[in-house]
């Protein structure tokens, strides 16, 4: 007989993206000079059309991002038919019965905010909170559940320590300072929030991988282990403003103390991504495990990986579920999945070939086809349960 594990009453099954990543169109941010994105998905015009196949996936919520240099293309000047469009993308969801889960900042800033500094500058904090008083002023009603930042510590590490990512800088104080005007602003943004829609929830998104020391009876193994998760960006810095937590769960590192390079990561990658990042489902429930001390709710906002084929995501699908829903039993308050992601999409420096969606986009003709697992994921949906013998 086949098994079946429920999940709790309401949890909330969807997707997520970014409007950077599929909308198109954007030409005025940080990322477009060295990083265009084109055309993109085209998800800006073609919105109606994906949340269609969304809701016809059975998704009940959506995680998305509004783009700040669209609503202020320049400085204190707000662009009301941009305001407008995006409360047009909410209203169309909330048509389809799907839950929206708005993130204000997922990765990009205006170009006129990045000429002055960007993050480094400390009136960051003002700017950003002037912009987000202005989309809660218009949104106030029409959205719940609200997410600050994606991924602080992600940002910061490209941007500022490993100099990938736009302003490309590899500089420990710029990175501190960057830190400390996204944590105020977080904190700020949560208090404005929560004065202009006392009804609303709001949250940051943390990236979360599963650390583990290589040698489990090794002091500096595990020394190494507690350093790298420290200093990754746990989200216990920003405790005391979070009504929820959004975790972002894709990497595994099981940490070896190394006396020259202060550790190597030592993983069996028995089986990987198309990007060659390991697959490693059990690392999530371990991960929950762990945020149950700060004793909120939490939402796994992302949670995907590179599959062109579509050869992985079936059983990746399969096996994260089973271990949130071991964690669910353990007593962690998971309130809902999304996967990473609706769509194909730009994969940031990677580009357009990483295909992270479980609807695969031809960029030719921006033609949508389902991927099998789109409809595998699509059954969980429905009847809020995980068959672990699913019949092929
Ligand atoms: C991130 C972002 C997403 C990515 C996704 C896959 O984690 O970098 O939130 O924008 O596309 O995580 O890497």
């Amino acid at each position: 007989m086949e098994k079946i594990l429920k999940f709790p009453e309401g949890f909330l099954w969807g997707t997520a993206t970014s409007a950077y990543q599929v909308e198109g169109g954007i030409e005025n941010n940080d990322w477009a000079k060295d990083f265009p994105a084109g055309r993109a998905c085209d998800h800006y015009n073609l919105y109606e059309k994906d949340f269609d196949l969304l809701k016809s996936l059975n998704q009940n919520a959506y995680r998305f991002s509004i783009e700040w240099s669209r609503i202020e293309p320049e400085e204190g000047k707000f662009d009301e038919k941009e305001i407008e469009h995006y409360k047009k993308v909410i209203l169309a969801l909330k048509e389809r019965g799907v839950i929206p889960f708005l993130t204000l900042h997922h990765f990009t800033n205006p170009l006129w905010f990045a000429k002055k500094g960007g993050w480094e500058n400390k009136k960051s904090v003002e700017y950003f909170c002037r912009f987000v008083e202005k989309i809660m002023s218009n949104f106030r009603g029409l959205v719940e559940f609200w997410m600050t930042f994606n991924e602080p510590q992600v940002l910061i590490d490209q941007g500022y320590l490993l100099g990938e990512w736009p302003p490309f800088k590899k500089n420990i104080f710029s990175a501190i300072k960057v830190f400390k005007n996204i944590k105020k602003s977080h904190q700020r943004a949560f208090e404005i929030i929560h004065k202009i829609d006392p009804d609303s929830k709001a949250g940051i998104v943390n990236t979360d991988a599963y650390f583990e020391p290589y040698q489990k009876d090794s002091v500096f193994d595990r020394v190494a282990c507690f350093l790298v998760k420290y200093f990754s960006g746990d989200i216990f810095w920003f405790r005391g403003y979070m009504d929820f937590l959004g975790l972002n769960y894709y990497q595994h590192a099981r940490l070896q103390f190394h006396p020259l390079k202060f550790y190597r990561i030592r993983n069996e990658n028995k089986f990987l991504s198309d990007i060659n990042w390991e697959i490693y489902p059990e690392g999530i429930f371990h991960v929950l495990k762990d945020l149950q001390k700060y004793n909120l709710p939490i939402f796994i906002t992302e949670n995907g990986l590179a599959d062109a084929k579509d050869k992985l995501r079936k059983d990746f699908i399969k096996d994260h579920l089973f271990w949130i829903h071991r964690a669910i039993q353990e007593g962690v308050d998971v309130r809902g999945y999304f996967h990473w992601s609706l769509i194909d999409n730009f994969e940031w420096a990677k580009g357009f070939e990483p295909r992270f969606g479980l609807i695969e986009i031809d960029y030719k003709t921006l033609e949508r086809k389902l991927r099998p697992s789109a409809l595998y994921f699509a059954k969980i949906c429905k009847e809020n349960q995980l068959p672990l013998n699913p019949k092929p």
